[in-house]
């Protein structure tokens, strides 16, 4: 009740507005978004490198309508994968892209203004040693964005795209995806989605959960397990030793700001481990996405909200 009551409230910009200047409101923001701009998350992934954690880079905003605010975004990742040449962060940068930041929900061409856009994202990415991954959104896009990600990968082989296993469909897209040079993202999925085309229970999302990751280890991509839960990084661990795959044949990620110890745990025992980092001033539909997630995440804003 709770998470669908914060999910919906995410794409309400009345309740978007009434957060962001809630007393308190940015304070708590701050924990999970790394900064405004890039210079501000750059230096945060120059401060995770020294923990050897690696970083995919997200600029906050989704579902533009107008095509302007699309070009704004481009050249905001542009700028971005730019200044990774004088940074100093851990591996091979990445950089998070949501389509619908890039143009997908348009109602004329949105495919194609998003797939072009994307492009020249991957252009830059590409010149600066970089990789780019595509954010999976709610499930009315996901075919969209899988038609995209092939486009894409026919000039830019080392795009990847996130997968949910929240999805019924997903366990089938993961056979589709576990190919050679294949980067796919497994993460629980963020969004509120109806029964027909999701699970609802917890158990049902973390058996998918596993059945994916079983597809994704067993073939010859490079999995990425993107998951804070327990259970879910001991069996990509276990899979990883079944299936004979070193550190730098798969990885974990997690969100900044989301169990930052493990993160270092793991990154010192060895393993390949990557913050996701947002940045930018678009950061509430994020935000409440996070509080969905976790209903401590609730109680610690309502505190501050009330500076207790
Ligand atoms: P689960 O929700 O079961 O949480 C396990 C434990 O982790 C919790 O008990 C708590 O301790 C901790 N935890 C989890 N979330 C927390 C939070 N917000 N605050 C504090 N503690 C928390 N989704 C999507 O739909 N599309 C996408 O492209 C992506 N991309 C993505 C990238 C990366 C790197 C990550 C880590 C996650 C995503 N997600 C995503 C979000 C994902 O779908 C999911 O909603 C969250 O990761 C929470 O699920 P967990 O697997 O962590 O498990």
């Amino acid at each position: 009740m709770l998470r669908s009551t914060l999910l919906a409230a995410a794409s309400r910009p009345r309740l978007r507005r009434w957060l962001e200047a809630a007393p308190g409101g940015r304070a708590v923001v701050a924990r999970f978004v790394a900064g405004h701009d890039a210079a501000a998350v750059v230096r945060v992934a120059e401060e995770l490198a020294a923990d050897r954690l690696r970083v995919t880079i997200d600029h906050l905003g989704e579902d533009i309508t107008d095509p302007s605010h699309a070009a704004r975004t481009v050249e905001e990742y542009v700028k971005l994968i730019d200044s990774f040449r004088e940074a100093s962060v851990a591996g091979r940068p990445d950089v998070s892209i949501k389509l619908s930041a890039l143009g997908q929900a348009l109602p004329a061409d949105g495919d194609a203004v998003a797939y072009g856009n994307a492009v020249q994202v991957c252009t830059a990415a590409e010149r600066a040693g970089a990789t780019v991954t595509l954010d999976m959104e709610d499930h009315t896009t996901t075919d969209s964005t899988l038609a995209i990600l092939g486009r894409l990968r026919v000039d830019f082989p080392s795009v990847g795209v996130a997968v949910q296993a929240r999805l019924r469909r997903t366990e089938e897209d993961c056979v589709r995806l576990a190919e050679t040079g294949s980067r796919v993202r497994l993460c629980k999925g963020a969004y509120a989605e109806p029964p027909e085309v999701a699970f609802q229970q917890r158990t049902e999302v973390d058996q998918s959960f596993r059945r994916c990751m079983e597809i994704l280890f067993g073939g010859p991509g490079y999995p990425m397990i993107a998951s804070h839960d327990p259970a879910m990084i001991g069996y990509a661990q276990a899979l990883a030793e079944r299936h004979g795959r070193a550190a730098g044949d798969h990885e974990f990620q997690m969100l900044y700001g989301v169990r930052p110890a493990e993160q270092r745990r793991l990154a010192a025992g060895g393993h390949t481990v990557r913050v996701y980092l947002p940045y930018g001033v678009d950061s509430t539909a994020y935000f409440l996405r996070r509080l969905a997630e976790r209903p401590a995440n609730v109680v610690f804003f309502l505190r501050s909200l009330t500076g207790r």
